[in-house]
């Protein structure tokens, strides 16, 4: 069953959460490309247009207090989830609307951020037309939009993989789950059978394992919506241009950089032009980009110099990823390796592996007086973007030197997560207000914290196990399931230990552990 414009609403999306759309990643990306980002220190308002299951809106919600969050969708299931946690997370700053795009509200107001993931290559032309639209009267001046989409060049050699799909589905009987199964083996088949598309087009054929991994229902609502398309990035600019609004930036933070999204041997593509519209597309054709998620402005306001960076921009804190990483540091990004060492990077690990610092504070640390400070910050932003350090809404405080011995999970939405997400399968998100996005860890995790929060550290492991024995849920070793019960018992074990030792400490930092108030 799909609605009027082709979209399925027979089977609920899946769910997740997507760190790009907090609050903090966009405004970062944004100071990064000197746009000055909404401030968030007190209320704002943010729109999730398509917010399906509610993941993110709602681990935003819970990690952002002082923030109104609204998310529409047209799917009266998603809504109901999406209500459900609302209510059992006792968000009071969220709110979930069923509501085609084309009927929202006229009297929403207006949002300092506006998100959709997932959802423009996926609808058709008159609801993409709509979504202009809905930017166009209801991003606040300064405000910044988030788009994700399917992108070409990347795109181009696995098109025919969607049209193969959506075209054997029409023709099969059944619900959605049924017809995107059927498909599935068809192409498996024809695959198998070596069809000369996929002799013609190896990386396509190794393409269809990796669908073979997928949940059914990502499948369904990747590949079966009629009005599927993958843009370049030149159609989508030209669309948010047609609405008055500029291309600010993209996440994850490194595409921000060219030179760590291609090889050197085309920096004169990218060292003879300043038109970050052209730069852009040439990136995308140097690394075969196959998905983007990009940010859009109205009325940005330009950063002119170092001083209004410092100035104009709040809740913009920087912390060493981890406290243990060593120069130098190396990384590979996709299509270029990179290797980050010197003294300022030494510094600045040192630095940041004992605090969170905003860049006024960074600027001023007294081992750091000899650099330029254009310099520091572009080493800042350049550990971002390899990976080194990473971005907080607040100060998160130092690791304690000794943590509590009973410990519990104030937040309620964090609460009802665990109780529900523990074991699912797949990560799990917990909200923090201390750094203003989500903090994730394995569903397996999940369940060790939830059983410590609810009982403390007696008999941790024995908890753990009979919450594995309930759900059924096997346990691996080396890829194979465990089956001697004395060896599952020693996993489990080890597990909890190293929990305690390491995760512990940066969930009691973070403030999603807190102590227990003695009754
Ligand atoms: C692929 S899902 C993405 C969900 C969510 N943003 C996420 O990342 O998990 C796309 C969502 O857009 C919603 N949607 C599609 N067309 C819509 C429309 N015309 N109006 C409102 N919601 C729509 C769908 O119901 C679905 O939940």
């Amino acid at each position: 069953m799909t609605t009027a414009t082709g979209y399925i609403t027979d089977l609920d999306y899946i769910p997740g959460f997507y760190p790009h759309m907090s609050p903090t990643a966009i405004r970062y990306a944004a100071s990064l490309n000197r746009v000055i980002p909404p401030a968030t220190t007190d209320n704002f308002r943010y729109l999730e247009l398509g917010c399906g299951l509610g993941n993110s809106l709602t681990t935003l919600a819970a990690a952002n207090p002082q923030g109104e969050f609204v998310g529409i969708d047209i799917n009266p299931s998603h809504i109901e989830t999406v209500d459900k946690i609302i209510s059992a997370g006792g968000l009071n700053n969220a709110k979930a609307i069923h509501s085609d795009f084309v009927s929202l509200p006229k009297d929403i107001g207006t949002f300092e951020f506006i998100s959709l993931h997932g959802v423009f290559s996926w609808v058709s032309p008159e609801v993409r037309e709509q979504i202009l639209r809905i930017a166009k009267n209801h991003l606040a001046p300064g405000g910044l939009l988030l788009v994700s989409y399917n992108a070409m060049p990347g795109w181009a050699h696995l098109q025919p993989i969607r049209g193969i799909l959506r075209q054997y589905a029409q023709l099969r009987q059944g619900d959605t789950t049924q017809r995107i199964r059927d498909a599935l083996n068809y192409l498996v088949f024809i695959r198998d059978k070596k069809a000369k598309y996929f002799e013609d087009n190896p990386q396509a054929a190794a393409y269809v394992d990796s669908l073979l991994k997928q949940d059914l229902r990502y499948l369904a609502h990747e590949y079966l919506n009629e009005h599927w398309t993958s843009f370049y990035f030149s159609e989508v600019a030209a669309m948010f241009h047609s609405v008055e609004m500029a291309f600010v930036g993209s996440l994850p933070i490194h595409t921000n950089f060219w030179d760590l999204c291609v090889r050197p041997e085309f920096q004169d593509l990218f060292r003879t032009t300043n038109n970050r519209l052209v730069t852009e597309s040439h990136k995308d054709f140097c690394a075969n980009t196959a998905f983007r998620w990009d940010i859009y402005s109205k009325q940005p306001q330009v950063i002119e110099n170092v001083e209004d960076r410092l100035r104009l921009i709040d809740n913009l804190y920087f912390r060493a990823v981890r406290n243990d990483i060593k120069l130098p540091h190396k990384i590979n990004l996709g299509v270029v390796s990179s290797t980050v060492q010197g003294p300022l990077y030494e510094i600045l690990l040192a630095t940041l592996s004992q605090d969170t610092l905003p860049l006024a504070e960074i600027l001023s640390h007294a081992q750091l007086n000899d650099n330029v400070p254009a310099d520091i910050i572009r080493a800042v932003d350049a550990g971002v973007a390899m990976g080194l350090f990473e971005v907080a809404a607040g100060p998160v405080p130092p690791s304690p030197e000794n943590i509590p011995e009973h410990l519990f999970i104030p937040l309620p939405f964090n609460q009802f997560i665990l109780r529900n997400e523990q074991l699912s399968g797949r990560p799990v998100s917990l909200a923090c207000a201390a750094t203003g996005t989500g903090y994730s860890l394995s569903d397996f995790d999940a369940a060790i914290l939830y059983e410590l929060s609810e009982a403390g550290k007696n008999n941790l492991a024995d908890r753990v196990l009979a919450q594995l024995s309930k759900n059924e849920r096997s346990i691996q070793k080396d890829g194979k399931p465990i089956t001697d019960d004395k060896i599952r018992r020693e996993v489990v074990e080890q597990a909890c230990a190293r929990f305690l030792s390491q995760a512990v400490p940066q969930l009691y930092r973070l403030g999603i552990l807190e102590s227990k108030p003695s009754s």
